[in-house]
This record gives structure tokens, sequence and C-alpha cells, in this order.
């Protein structure tokens, strides 16, 4: 869908921050033509879903039970923010959407990627993403970026490899479907990635 920019990768990568850095340079340069939003959640019925989802007590949840309410989520917020936003002309650029769904859920969770596809076809419809931009830095180099080598070890022993599977999953998407991504390496400064994606908006005339 023309006008409709997710921004996708693995936790950690800075992927929140950056579009927070770019959102401020909009405000700050009077670019007011683009709406900033999020999944999960960006509209209120959607944050109350995500609040079930991240809901720390929740850990019982079965994952297709997760994988269905990502899918309910991202229902209401192309409801109630997405699609009225597009028909007055406005860019949306969205902090994580059904890409997730697929490494996270398909690949993460091993749900299977054609099953969680196919539950968001009938969310999705035909609001895919005109581009989506993949901040890349693999989950290692997050890690070791973020907290050195305590963390590293920790998040090896639990759950590394659901990062590192996730990871892979990105790269497989971009395999399949190259002229959607435009792929951002992430391991430079702050500075060097956040000028790196207003590059991108710039060629591909957004900004
Ligand atoms: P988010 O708050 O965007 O975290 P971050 O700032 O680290 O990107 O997302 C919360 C978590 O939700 C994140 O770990 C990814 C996960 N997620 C899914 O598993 N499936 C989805 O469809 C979406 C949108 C997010």
């Amino acid at each position: 869908m023309k006008n409709f920019i997710t921004i996708e990768g693995c936790d950690g990568v800075g992927k929140t921050f950056q579009t927070r850095l770019f959102k401020e340079y909009c405000q700050q340069n009077g670019i007011d033509h683009i709406v900033f939003t999020r999944e999960p959640g960006g509209s209120n019925i959607a944050e109350q879903i995500r609040g079930i989802i991240l809901d720390a007590n929740n850990s019982e949840m079965d994952d297709l039970c997760e994988a269905f309410l990502y899918a309910s989520a991202r229902i209401q917020h192309l409801h109630d923010i997405v699609k009225p936003a597009l028909a007055q002309g406005k860019v949306v650029f969205c902090d994580r959407f059904v890409d997730s769904s697929y490494v996270y859920q398909g690949l993460g969770r091993n749900l299977g990627l054609q099953k969680i596809i196919d539950l968001n076809a009938l969310a999705v419809g035909e609001y895919m993403p005109e581009f989506t931009i993949f901040l890349d830095l693999s989950p290692q180099k997050a890690f070791e970026r973020k907290g050195g080598a305590d963390v590293t070890d920790r998040l090896e022993n639990v759950d590394f490899s659901f990062h590192q599977q996730v990871y892979d999953g990105y790269k497989l998407l971009i395999e399949q479907d190259p002229d959607r991504f435009e792929v951002i390496d992430a391991s430079g400064t702050i500075e060097e990635t956040q000028q790196k994606l207003r590059e991108v908006l710039i060629r591909r005339g957004i900004l």
C-alpha cells in the first residue's frame, strides 16, 4: 500500500530509538505529513490487547493464541490509525508490523511461517507496506553493544537461539522479497544509522 512504511529489526537494535529521533527531526523541520505509530498497539483497543500479550503474568499463554492476539491488535490498529491516515493522504511510519509476526511467531515460536502468513492475510488484506526498513544488526552484536559480556552470557543461556532464529527469519523474508525491504546496516553510531534512514526516505520520495 502506497505511503505505508514499516520499520523492523531484532530486539535491541535501536529501532524504537531511531524512530523517535526521526519523529523529532520531522517535528523540528515542520514535516507534518508523516503519522508515527507502532505495533502491537497504536490505538486504544489495540494497546489494551498489547497489555494482555506483554503481561509477564500471562507466561502460560498458548503460542497460537498469542499469534491471534497480535493479528487482532493489527486489525484494530489498521482500522483506527493506518487506514484513516492513508485516506487523508498522510504517510504512515509504523514501528513493527506483520513481518514481526512472521519471524517471531512463525519462526521464533515455531508455529510455521506459512501458517502465520495465512492467519495474517485476513488481518492485513491489501495493506502490506509499500516498503519496510530493516535495521540490520545481529542479536549477538546488539547484546554486546547493550550490556557487554555478562548480558551476552545470560541471554545466550536463556533464549539466545530464539533471537538468532528471529534474525535469520528476517534474512529469509528479505531474500524472498528483496524489493520490499530497505536494509540498513545498524552497526555504526546512532547518528550514522539515523542518516542512512533519512537517506532511504529521501530516495523513496517520502522526505
Ligand atoms: P516492541 O515494544 O516494539 O519492542 P521493541 O521496542 O524491542 O521493538 O515489541 C514488543 C515485542 O513484541 C517484541 O519483542 C516483538 C514482539 N512482537 C511479536 O512477537 N509479534 C508481532 O507481530 C509484533 C508486532 C511484535
